[in-house]
């Protein structure tokens, strides 16, 4: 029997990276996956997997959230497992960031999990049960990156405690993840200068960078039975790099 055997997960971000190796994991372990992204092309690859359907969402979006809540729930009769892990990031300077850059980055990284916990929790309190997975990073802890993404990432850290408040008494449990360096498409540009990569590689008490598998394993956990009495926790998953 697989550790999330018969649920229902919606897995945001489910065509690339860490969400795509969530989607392969959580299959692998039994669940109906429903890989939700933005981006068409690559959900054609990932919905040939078996129990895997990809949907097309902007997170960005109430009225897609809205709909794709309720699709799922029609078609497969509930959901247990939300992954808000859908994102962007961005290397601009500080100095160049402007108003449209700002509510760019909040409208897909913060508003895209509060809303998607909006449209979801609902269907879960129906069923007195589940599990929601924020997925926000180091950059919220620790002072790393002044810009809008980890303004972002502040505020999916602050929504999942609240979250967690509000939603325990339905039997909902909210928690967040925050990883470190992970190698995907979106950290692709460190692996063009080795001497940037060596500099990390060094500055990481676990002496590597992330891969996915890191971060989908402990959604795993999350999303499972096995951590029944875990809500508004914090998992920093970054191989030690702000424990210094
Ligand atoms: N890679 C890292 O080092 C790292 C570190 C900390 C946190 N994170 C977070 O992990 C999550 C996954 O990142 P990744 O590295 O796998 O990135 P990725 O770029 O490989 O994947 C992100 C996915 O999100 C999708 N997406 C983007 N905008 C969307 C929208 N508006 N609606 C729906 N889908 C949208 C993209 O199409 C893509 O499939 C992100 O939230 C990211 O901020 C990543």
């Amino acid at each position: 029997m697989g550790r999330v055997a018969n649920k229902v997960a919606i897995i945001t971000g489910g065509a690339s990276g860490i969400g795509e190796c969530m989607v392969d994991l959580f299959s692998q372990e039994g669940a109906i996956v429903i890989a939700a992204d933005i981006n068409e092309t690559a959900l054609e690859v990932v919905s040939k997997k078996e129990n895997v359907y990809g949907m097309k969402l902007n997170v960005s979006s109430d009225e897609d959230w809205a709909s794709l809540a309720k699709e799922v729930n029609e078609r497969f009769g509930k959901i247990d497992i939300l992954v808000n892990n859908a994102g962007i990031s961005s290397e601009k300077p500080y100095q160049d960031i402007n108003l449209d850059d700002w509510q760019k980055m909040l409208a897909i990284n913060g508003f895209g999990p509060f809303a998607g916990m909006k449209h979801v929790a609902p269907y879960m309190a129906a069923q007195k049960q589940g599990s929601i997975i924020n997925i926000s990073s180091y950059t919220a802890q620790i002072g790393q990156g002044f810009n809008h993404y980890s303004a972002s990432k502040g505020a999916v850290r602050a929504i999942s405690k609240a979250a967690a408040t509000a939603f325990g008494s339905d039997g909902i449990r909210v928690n967040a993840l925050f990883p470190g360096i992970i190698e995907t498409p979106m950290t692709q540009a460190l692996s063009t200068s080795k001497e940037l990569l060596g500099r990390l590689i060094q500055a990481t008490p676990l002496q590597r960078l992330g891969q996915p598998a890191d971060i989908a394993k402990a959604a795993l956990f999350l999303a499972s039975d096995d951590s029944a009495y875990i809500t508004g926790a914090e998992l920093v998953i970054d191989g030690g790099f702000s424990a210094q």
